[in-house]
């Protein structure tokens, strides 16, 4: 059925772009040059304040600057480029994470400003590299703005940053590898953003063919009567109440030289969740729903990064992409699903619908032989009650695979913690008519959850992503921009840029 009757809703709207306003801008690392509008210039709590400030210390303070991490102080000058000051906290304390933060509040200083320059006098002892990568990517990440639907938006996009740091040599690399990240997470946030009716599982496979082409990755779409022949009754379970069609998207990489292994990539891409017959109440919260597909987002940003990133690993990616609606059609409680590979699965309740799409994939990754899986889900409200926002919980049955995904999480600072995949609970999962029910207990619910896809991975070393809270902010956060954060598709990058199995 033809959803855009009218055409109100213009298809080619469904599309990323947040990515060219990303591609458009130009990051150096030299002098600043004398057509920038804007200047930042770094103060540390400690030692001289650099004399391009114009200010000593107690004019600094007397303004209310403290040079802690995330103080800032915007001076306007006549005739010249603005002057905006920004605080690095402690020289000792200084790390890539502190001067992401720094680029970003750059970024939101001067954000009337199209080019812009950053001078810090000295790194403290970071090195060049890491400094560069980490600046570049704090403030491309915090001048993204989802403004397409907007007429009024008065964003800016970046246009030219330039870096005035001690000790450049060649830093080509550490700025591709900056846009590389910054890309893998604007495509993520601009496909979770996108409302549901401009994002359908329909449109998400055209857009992944199209970011295939252009960025080096295979692209296989699922339509429902391959879904049907694959045996993919997770998925078509929950589609079912839907009058659109869902897509199974899977991606794959493949490095040009030798492989260093294979990992397989897993995301829920629930285009919108009402619940199903378990119809969700209506609360603002639910707004949110369109962004449960932000698993499978993180993993179509990741795949746009792997070449120019060098991947060395051959990399496979499942997008279970589908909306989640009460019709007459819909499947109902008490149904029983037949997943891929034969376990049969009673449904208890149609808005844990998440675990379903993903059982079908967890056995395809299985069969395709890869050496790990990393799954990534906007699973459980449990996940966001137990740590909020600000940090993931990540499960798994191998600690080696978990471990790669906590250092990843590190090195991009997207903050994740394990939690223990508890087996005394995998009983609430039994059922009386089935393999296993689709519902837990009325606690530990992530755990329950994880324990679920834990019986589709079987013994494959495998990591999960429950990314329920961290998948939006309400306000700006340093360099994550409100809305969609694309959180774990930065993380996934880097798990899979250098990934080999344990020899
Ligand atoms: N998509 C939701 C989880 C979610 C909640 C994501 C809040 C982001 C913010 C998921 O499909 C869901 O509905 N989970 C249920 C599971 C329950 C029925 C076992 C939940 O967490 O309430
Ligand atoms: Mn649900
Ligand atoms: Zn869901």
């Amino acid at each position: 059925m033809d959803r855009r009757p009218n055409k109100i809703i213009p298809a080619d709207l469904a599309t990323v772009p947040g990515l060219d306003a990303l591609e458009a801008a130009r990051i150096e690392v030299g002098a600043i040059p004398s057509d920038a509008q804007a200047i930042g210039v770094g103060v540390y709590t400690d030692g001289d304040v650099p004399g391009e400030v114009g200010f000593d210390r107690a004019a600094l303070e007397q303004a209310g600057f403290t040079a802690k991490p995330g103080s800032v102080l915007n001076v306007p000058r006549a005739g010249r480029p603005d002057l905006v000051v920004i605080g690095l906290g402690a020289q000792d304390d200084l790390t890539a994470d502190v001067l992401r933060d720094a680029a970003a509040v750059l970024m939101r200083g001067a954000a009337r400003r199209e080019r812009v320059g950053l001078r810090i006098d000295d790194l403290a002892g970071v090195e060049v590299e890491v400094a560069t990568r980490a600046l570049a990517e704090g403030a491309l990440l915090a001048r993204y703005r989802y403004t397409v639907l907007n007429s009024a938006s008065t964003h800016i996009a970046l246009k030219a940053l330039t870096l005035d740091i001690p000790g450049y040599g060649d830093v080509d690399q550490p700025i591709t590898q900056a846009f590389v990240g910054a890309r893998a997470a604007v495509v993520a946030r601009d496909l979770a953003n996108t409302p549901p009716g401009h994002l359908t599982a329909v449109n998400m496979g055209e857009i992944a063919e199209s970011l295939g082409e252009r960025f080096g990755f295979a692209v296989e779409l699922f339509d429902k009567e391959a879904l049907i022949a694959l045996g993919c009754g997770g998925l078509l379970g929950v589609n079912q109440g839907s009058t659109e069609e869902p897509r199974m998207i899977k991606l794959t990489y493949t490095p040009s030289g030798e492989s260093s292994g294979h990992l397989g990539l897993v995301g829920k891409g629930i285009m919108y969740d009402s619940g199903g017959i378990s119809l969700k109440p209506s609360d603002p919260m639910h707004l949110l729903m369109k962004m449960d597909m932000g698993g499978a987002a993180a993993v179509l940003g990741a795949f746009t990064g792997l070449r120019d990133a060098g991947t060395t690993a051959t990399v496979s990616g499942w997008l279970m992409c589908t909306d989640n609606m009460p019709s007459g059609t819909s499947y109902k409680l008490g149904d029983v699903l037949t997943a891929r590979g034969g376990t049969t699965i009673e449904v208890k309740n149609t808005d844990a619908e998440g675990r379903l799409v993903m059982s079908d994939a967890l056995v395809l990754a299985n069969e395709d032989g890869v050496d790990a899986i990393v799954d990534i889900a906007t699973l459980t409200g449990a996940a966001l009650v137990s740590l909020g926002s600000a940090r993931a919980p990540v499960f798994g049955n191998d600690q080696r695979t978990v471990d790669l995904v906590t250092a990843a999480a590190a090195t991009v600072d997207e903050q994740v913690w394990q939690l223990p995949l508890e087996r005394k609970y995998r009983p609430q999962l039994d059922s009386e008519i089935a393999d296993i029910a689709n519902l837990g207990g009325p606690f530990a619910g992530a755990t329950t959850a994880a324990l679920f896809l834990e019986h589709f991975v079987g013994k494959t070393p495998w990591a999960h992503l429950d990314i329920a809270g961290t998948m939006q902010t309400e306000k700006d956060d340093a360099w994550r921009t409100a809305g969609a954060t694309g959180f774990g598709a930065r993380i996934l990058l880097e798990v899979a840029r250098g990934f080999a199995p344990a020899s």
